[in-house]
């Protein structure tokens, strides 16, 4: 019998797309299950205690009701803050997101990188272990955006980013002591690959992006090794804990990542 359980990726909207597109061209017959918390949406200017309390208690009813064989947490503010109380509620194997820290480090020659996330996510522990631990030596800015967030949900409902608001973003950066030796910039949230074209076009040097939804399709592709999939690619879910107009215009992009059905949680 073909095993038909599901990928299941979370965030807080539509970043994780960011992730489960990388993950399809590796496994392009995958069943998947999308969720977002549009009800929670946004996730970085929230408190650590709410998402502490939030994610696990959601991750814990999607897995109920769509038996997936392994979860992403495709949001690096729920990963940073939930990861491992998400991987000691649940009994199957969690992928997380957390800031590309280490191979930015790599690849910096100006020994500057920069981290770009929602405010939760640069404030983290989680993100001061990763630098030491990855980059020592490096001097690490950091910039919360909320939104930069906004400006990629709007862009999948179909407007453009403003190249002001980009430019404006990007400061937040280059004006920190340093930042006019960025070379590197960790897009340290899933919603930012939607954008990252016009935030390149908008640096006012060239500055490499990095972010690390290659790497988790690649480990997702690992973990499920030697595991069946459909034949046929089969009709994938959005599912959203409130379904309101702005999900509903999210409806043709949704299509375009191959979500089909988009459903209430
Ligand atoms: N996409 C999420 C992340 O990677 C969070 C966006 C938000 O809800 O603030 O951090």
């Amino acid at each position: 019998m073909t095993d038909t359980r599901p990928l299941l990726f979370f965030d807080s909207g539509v970043g994780g797309l960011s992730v489960l597109a990388p993950t399809r061209a590796l496994l392009p017959t995958a069943p998947i299950v999308y969720a977002a918390d549009s009800a929670g949406y946004p996730y970085g200017t929230r408190a650590e205690t709410e998402i502490a309390s939030r994610v696990p208690a959601l991750l814990g009813r999607l897995v109920e009701r769509y038996r997936p064989r392994l979860v992403i947490i495709a949001c690096n503010t729920a990963s940073t803050i939930a990861l491992g109380a998400v991987r000691s509620a649940l009994d199957l194997p969690i992928v997380g997101t957390v800031p590309a820290i280490k191979p930015a480090a790599i690849a910096s020659k100006s020994r500057v990188i920069g981290v770009l996330g929602t405010e939760a996510t640069v404030r983290q522990p989680y993100v001061d272990r990763l630098a030491a631990e990855f980059a020592s030596d490096c001097t690490v800015i950091r910039h919360g955006s909320a939104e930069l967030v906004d400006i990629a949900e709007a862009k999948l409902r179909g407007k453009a980013p403003d190249p002001a608001a980009m430019a404006r973003i990007l400061a937040g950066l280059t004006d920190q002591p340093r930042g006019d030796e960025m070379d590197v910039i960790v897009l340290a949230c899933t919603h930012f690959r939607l954008v990252d074209a016009e935030l390149a076009a908008a640096a006012r040097r060239p500055v490499q992006l990095i972010d690390g939804a290659d790497g988790i399709a690649r480990r997702i592709a690992y973990l499920t090794r030697g595991q069946q999939w459909p034949a046929h690619p089969v009709d994938n879910v959005a599912v959203f804990t409130r379904v309101d107009s702005d999900v509903l215009e999210l409806a043709p992009a949704l299509r375009r990542f191959g979500l089909d059905r988009i459903d209430a949680l």
